[in-house]
């Protein structure tokens, strides 16, 4: 098991927008993943979203310090007030040649519990990875959503944009 103290976060706290945290419900926070998230309902959160598999702590840890060395993941995760993760959003830095060496953001594996939909937690987890987006040079985000899901983003100020094409392995 990698050596990581349970709260190592995932990227700097300081990257997580403190206007985001202002507007969430009360005794709520935004925090980046972090060690310990494997025994906070992260995992379960993620289930709403779609499978996850049986993950062994070991192996969380070991994708974790993977994510954490590479320095270009940032997940967020928003917890309740007794410290359970409800909702998470992965933000992905892809580095290019064009655009004068910019930086493309891709937003994926927004999750909110089923309980706890309908308090604006999507919003706010967008909102928070806009942030860290703006804040690491990104000159825009994109994302893949279901038809169903558009309006959502369309309210995070996102609009459609191209389409979609997968070839599955
Ligand atoms: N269609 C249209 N509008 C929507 C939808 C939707 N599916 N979901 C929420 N909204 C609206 C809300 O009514 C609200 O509007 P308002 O400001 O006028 O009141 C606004 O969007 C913000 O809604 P939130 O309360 O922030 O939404 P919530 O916290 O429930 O999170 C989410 C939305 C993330 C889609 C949640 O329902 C969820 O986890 N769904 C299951 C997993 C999923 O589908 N995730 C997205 C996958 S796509 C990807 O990951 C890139």
């Amino acid at each position: 098991m990698p050596l990581m103290s349970e709260n190592t976060p995932l990227f700097s706290a300081d990257l997580v927008s403190q206007s985001v945290v202002s507007q969430l419900p009360e005794n709520y926070t935004c925090r980046p993943l972090q060690a310990s998230d494997y025994e906070s309902g992260f995992l379960d959160v993620l289930r709403v979203l779609t499978t996850v598999g049986d993950i062994s702590e070991d192996k969380f840890l070991e994708q974790f310090d993977w994510m954490q060395k590479r320095g270009d993941y940032y997940i967020l995760v928003i917890c309740d007030g007794d410290k359970k993760v409800v909702g998470t959003g992965a933000l992905m830095v892809e580095r290019k040649f064009i655009h004068t060496l910019g930086s493309v953001g891709h937003i994926e594996d927004i999750a909110v519990a089923k309980d706890q939909q309908g308090k604006k937690l999507g919003l706010r987890i967008i909102q928070a990875l806009d942030y860290v987006a703006e804040k690491v040079g990104c000159y825009k985000c994109i994302l893949d959503c279901s038809e169903a899901n558009e309006g959502f983003y369309v309210k995070c100020g996102f609009k459609r944009a191209g389409l979609q094409m997968a070839h599955y392995y």
